[in-house]
């Protein structure tokens, strides 16, 4: 037989609790034994759980989805825990958790693992620690995979792997931290919280030049490095009432200008549509009826002027131009007579969010 709070206090996590944390964590925990080789969470699924484990031992893996290769990534045994990732983050699984003998859990529940940290959030701090780390050890040991399949490695080659897709990955798993990319003597960083991209830095190029250019890079190197966990971040996303109900649809060329006005909007509860050209731009327009088109002043095959004609042809929606003074002084005296015309003084989100923000309010 075990004492329950015996076992508890092994776990690190637990140490920094007193005797009442420890009780109140102890009657929310339910007990389950398991074989061996029973899979307890599974890489991609949902996770509702976390498991502290009694006795026995588990694997950690992640499998390569070409082969099914599984690749171990950890072994963990009695005092040990796992399964917190997704309830801290809200992600899938990150690898799937077997047990490699017959062993004993103590499950607790996502409900009652939000209550425990709502009240003792000293957890998340050694939480936190340990799950950047395991992260980090996750990463690249999946790196070292030669036929993985799961993600791109912490570090790699442009040839074997573009650019875009190393972002999607930072972008899936919610990265916070940079991607370091490198080629001859030219070395550009994209920053990322949350796995949103927040900047882009590449010598003196602008944000957007500096994407496109890495973008297209052929060959050299990568490095994904996350940043440690700090205690202010909440893993949860800031919860906004959903407004009324407004859609937007920006036309920029640019993969940065999109992304930046994209997150302000939908965190701001607008319904947000982005394309990279007139034609597309048109097509969303008749499909998604907006309230608002964001609209920049040169793009790939077509240029404000021309498109504003071709957007009044299906009808008066608003079209906030997103110029400075000096294409503003160009486009502003020829649209304005063309319905509800707006333009902005820079493209900085505050800026533009000022003016979409009293267009949709006249
Ligand atoms: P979660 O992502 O919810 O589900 C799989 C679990 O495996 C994960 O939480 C962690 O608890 C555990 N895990 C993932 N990577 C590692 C690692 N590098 N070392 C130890 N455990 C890990």
């Amino acid at each position: 037989m075990f004492q329950i709070t015996e076992v508890l206090k092994k776990v690190p996590f637990f140490q920094t609790l007193g005797r009442d944390g420890i009780d109140f964590i102890v009657e929310r925990l339910k007990f389950k034994p398991y074989d061996a080789n029973e899979v307890i969470c599974k890489i991609g699924d949902p996770g509702d759980k976390m498991y502290i484990i009694i006795s026995g031992q588990v694997k950690v893996v992640v499998t390569s989805e070409k082969d099914q290769e599984e690749k171990l990534i950890a072994t963990l045994g009695a005092g040990d825990y796992f399964g917190e990732m997704s309830l801290l983050t809200g992600e899938p699984r990150s690898a799937s958790v077997i047990t490699t003998e017959p062993s004993e859990m103590f499950i607790l529940h996502k409900s009652d693992f939000d209550v425990i940290i709502e009240r003792f959030p000293s957890i998340t701090l050694s939480m936190g620690k340990i799950m950047s780390q395991r992260l980090r050890d996750t990463l690249q040991k999946a790196a070292n995979t030669p036929t993985s399949g799961i993600a791109p490695s912490v570090k790699g080659s442009l040839s074997e792997r573009r650019l875009v897709e190393v972002l999607k990955f930072c972008e899936s798993n919610s990265l916070n931290g940079k991607v370091v990319v490198t080629r001859g003597g030219e070395t550009g960083e994209c920053y990322y919280e949350k796995g949103e991209l927040q900047k882009v830095i590449l010598g003196n190029l602008s944000e957007d030049q500096a994407l496109d250019t890495m973008l297209n890079w052929e060959d050299g190197e990568f490095i994904i490095e996350p940043r440690p966990i700090r205690m202010d971040e909440s893993s949860a996303p800031p919860k906004q009432e959903p407004r009324e109900e407004r859609r937007l649809i920006i036309v920029n060329n640019s993969m940065v200008v999109q992304k930046m006005l994209q997150r302000a909007f939908e965190s701001m509860g607008y319904e947000v549509y982005a394309v990279d050209n007139g034609a597309k731009a048109l097509k969303m327009i008749q499909s998604m009826d907006p309230h608002l088109i964001i609209c920049d002043t040169k793009l790939p095959d077509t240029n404000g002027s021309e498109l504003l004609n071709s957007i009044r042809a299906i009808g008066q929606i608003p079209v906030v131009f997103l110029t400075d003074a000096s294409s503003r002084a160009q486009y502003e005296p020829q649209l304005s007579a063309k319905g509800e015309v707006y333009f902005t003084n820079s493209q900085e989100v505050g800026e533009v969010v000022k003016v979409v923000e009293n267009a949709l309010s006249k």
